[in-house]
């Protein structure tokens, strides 16, 4: 029989206690931009930067969340909309575990990105514009979805039949076509790790 008497902790761990055995702050850095524009290119990039310097963070963009926890949502208006509030939700928690989340979802409007940072809580809601030009986006049309949604083929494509919102205050908007990834990086990071404690 087990005599030990364990002391009774009247409070459950903290997002503080999580943070300090990280070493670090948590924040979303929430990349917004049109389709093309380089959000989950900077997203991997800053991770891989961050990940060196010892800090815990995840990435969170198409490629894990709508084949996922969001492959019953489209891009009606509506459906963005709940994509979004899911991702902020999601964001949220991480952040509660203590670790550095970036999020890269076109997030069309301001509503939508307000409703994200209202969930997530302004203080930790980290705007990074990717302000790439659409000319670019639909020149490099990595994805071949520009030229489909010229021809009619995809509805609501963002910048062609859906809008697009420039945020006014991001906390940095970088264009991917006028700076090389090393430098996009550098800027990335100028921001970012004063906010997370390094
Ligand atoms: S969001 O508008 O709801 O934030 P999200 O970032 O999750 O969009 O997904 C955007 C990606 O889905 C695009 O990069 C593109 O590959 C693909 N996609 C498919 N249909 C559309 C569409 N109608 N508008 C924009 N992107 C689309």
């Amino acid at each position: 029989m087990n005599n030990h008497i364990y002391p009774i902790f009247d409070q459950t761990l903290q997002r503080n206690d999580r943070e300090n055995m990280l070493n670090q702050k948590a924040k979303v850095i929430w990349f917004t931009g049109l389709s093309g524009s380089g959000k989950s290119t900077l997203a991997i990039a800053l991770e891989r930067e961050l990940h060196q310097k010892g800090i815990l963070c995840y990435l969170l963009d198409g490629d894990n969340i709508r084949t996922g926890i969001n492959n019953n949502l489209g891009f009606s208006e509506a459906d963005r909309t709940e994509n979004i509030r899911r991702i902020a939700e999601v964001s949220k928690l991480f952040a509660d575990c203590g670790v550095v989340v970036l999020a890269a979802f076109i997030s069309p409007t301001t509503e939508i990105r307000n409703q994200a940072s209202e969930i997530i809580g302004k203080d930790d809601f980290v705007e990074v514009f990717v302000s790439t030009p659409l000319e670019v986006c639909e020149q490099r049309d990595v994805k071949g979805l520009y030229k489909k949604a010229r021809a009619g083929e995809i509805p609501n494509f963002t910048g062609i039949s859906s809008p697009f919102e420039a945020p006014e205050k991001p906390a940095l908007a970088i264009d991917t076509s006028q700076y090389d990834m090393g430098t996009c990086v550098e800027m990335m990071l100028d921001t970012i790790l004063p906010l997370i404690g390094h």
